[in-house]
């Protein structure tokens, strides 16, 4: 039959803490022809660890290339002319494997995990004071649970075929882009160990102004510098995949660098707040890497060539935004889907004076506390799983206000509106109570797989592939859906003031 001629595709794999996706668009008109999703699963083996299999996450990438592709076929659309294809993930997530056998010596330790608290507070008996923030000029990162260094330095600690493999000189070590990228192109056969820019620059072992593996900060964590990733930009062609297509990956990002491109924010001082498993909210610094003084972190937004400039962003992160409907989902059971939460929430329009932090793992900004723990208080007699559930929901919109707030005190110049996206952005009752709450217009892409968008468009922008220019010109315009700040600022600040005495409620749980 007639193939549909379109001109060159792009393809995005999109691996994100709650599910992987991959997606193919034109790469002429930014148009989304197809996809794909699975759901990963989470381990949670010990109170407050988290858990995931880097051999289902990479079959989950398989999974999704190969449904995607049978439907485009099933659209005529020939799968030949996807030329590039980019690579965004869940950043900080830590792997380490056996270069010689390809396989993981443990499974990943996602992001959100706390096990790292005791190696932290023995880290920080070494820092002078104490000082959480001692190498923030250096990695832009305070010494917390979140970043790879510490657990890197846990699996060094307590696996033993870890450090057997160090030792032998078998062990590789990446977040979760390196492992795919490796696997990809050949894994022991010669797969090619790299990371990008945006990810080192989670890892808290490397340097974000000279762009380098810190040789002092891998001491500190005595981290052996031969296992780490070569550090490239965002936007070349790393290695050609072996397994299908015989495609290059030219790109990959961390998943909220690759939102913030795929929502066009290439201007010193545009911002973004995708709503995925967490929430984060990153605004653009331009080639200045700005330090917060209220628990924002300066992390790279991007380096788009190797001979472009590095930018740098300030940003908000939030752990728990879309983990507490799962939550509601597979530990309270009070709905079947994700969906239906939308609707609980709906029928009541009111949490009735209950208010949940879900601080599952700890609190990150603004005030990076590993011992929060989650609450829900205010409750009586009256309360039932539709207050829960949109408590659940107003959550998720407070943390983004305290983040804004601290945004807003960092950069000097009030956001007057916020662009947002990820899955969580289809719930309008979340949509319209995050305008109530912020005071302020909220704006979301019709399309909002904007995290995949700007994977691709990087990738298709590499050179050597050269397929688009990023000029955000040569794409169709992209429409948006807004939502006005409907209730009165006085009942959204008291409403707020009460939030922030919940907050105060939740720290030191664990003494
Ligand atoms: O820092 C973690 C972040 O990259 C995870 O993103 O979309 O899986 O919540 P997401």
């Amino acid at each position: 039959s007639d193939r549909m001629v379109l001109g060159p595709l792009v393809g995005s794999i999109d691996q994100g803490t709650s599910s992987t996706r991959f997606l193919v668009f034109n790469a002429k008109t930014a148009e989304l022809l197809s996809h794909h999703q699975v759901e990963i699963q989470q381990k949670f083996p010990k109170e407050g660890w988290v858990e995931q299999d880097p051999k289902a996450i990479l079959n989950s990438v398989y999974e999704c290339v190969e449904k995607t592709c049978e439907k485009l076929q099933q659209l005529n659309i020939d799968i030949t002319n996807i030329k590039a294809i980019g690579v965004s993930n869940q950043r900080e997530t830590t792997v380490v494997w056996d270069k010689t056998t390809g396989e993981p010596l443990y499974n990943a330790i996602v992001w959100l995990d706390l096990r790292t608290q005791s190696t932290v507070e023995r880290l920080l008996k070494r820092i002078p004071g104490k000082n959480k923030a001692f190498f923030k000029f250096r990695t832009g990162l305070p010494l917390s649970t979140y970043f790879s260094a510490v657990k890197l330095r846990w699996l060094l600690d307590n696996v033993e075929e870890i450090r057997q493999a160090v030792d032998d000189g078998r062990a590789m070590f990446g977040t979760i882009d390196s492992w795919l990228i490796w696997s990809l192109t050949g894994g022991k056969n010669g797969g090619v160990h790299c990371t990008d820019v945006t990810n080192a620059s989670r890892t808290m072992l490397f340097n974000i102004h000279s762009l380098e593996w810190d040789p002092e900060l891998c001491q500190f964590f005595d981290i052996p510098m031969e296992i780490l990733p070569k550090v490239r930009s965002s936007s070349e062609i790393y290695g050609l995949m072996v397994c299908f297509l015989k495609i290059c990956p030219s790109l990959c990002l961390g998943d909220q660098s690759a939102a913030l491109v795929g929502q066009m924010c290439f201007q010193d001082g545009q911002a973004k707040n995708t709503y995925g498993t967490g929430c984060f909210l990153l605004c653009n610094t331009g080639q200045k890497s700005v330090f917060s003084e209220h628990g924002l972190l300066t992390t790279i937004a991007y380096k788009l060539g190797r001979d472009k400039p590095v930018c740098y962003a300030l940003e908000g992160s939030v752990a728990i935004a879309g983990a507490v409907v799962r939550w509601l989902r597979d530990n309270l059971g009070i709905v079947k889907t994700s969906q239906e939460v939308e609707k609980l929430a709906a029928e009541v329009g009111t949490s009735y004076g209950c208010y949940f932090v879900p601080a599952f793992s700890g609190l990150y900004a603004p005030y990076w506390e590993p011992s929060a723990r989650g609450i829900i208080c205010g409750l009586t007699q009256f309360t039932n799983k539709n207050h829960i559930a949109f408590a659940a929901l107003e959550a998720v919109c407070f943390q983004t206000r305290e983040i804004l707030d601290a945004m807003n005190k960092d950069c000097g110049i009030p956001l007057n509106q916020l662009q947002v996206d990820g899955g969580m952005t289809n719930n309008k009752v979340l949509m319209q109570l995050q305008s109530d709450i912020l005071c302020i217009p909220v704006v979301k892409p019709s399309m909002p797989e904007t995290t995949a968008l700007g994977a691709a468009m990087a990738a298709g922008a590499a050179e050597g592939v050269g397929i688009w220019s990023l000029n955000p010109g040569d794409l169709t315009a992209v429409t948006c859906e807004r939502f006005e700040p409907q209730i009165n600022p006085e009942e959204s600040e008291s409403r707020y003031a009460r939030w922030k005495k919940a907050v105060m409620k939740s720290m030191d749980w664990e003494t």
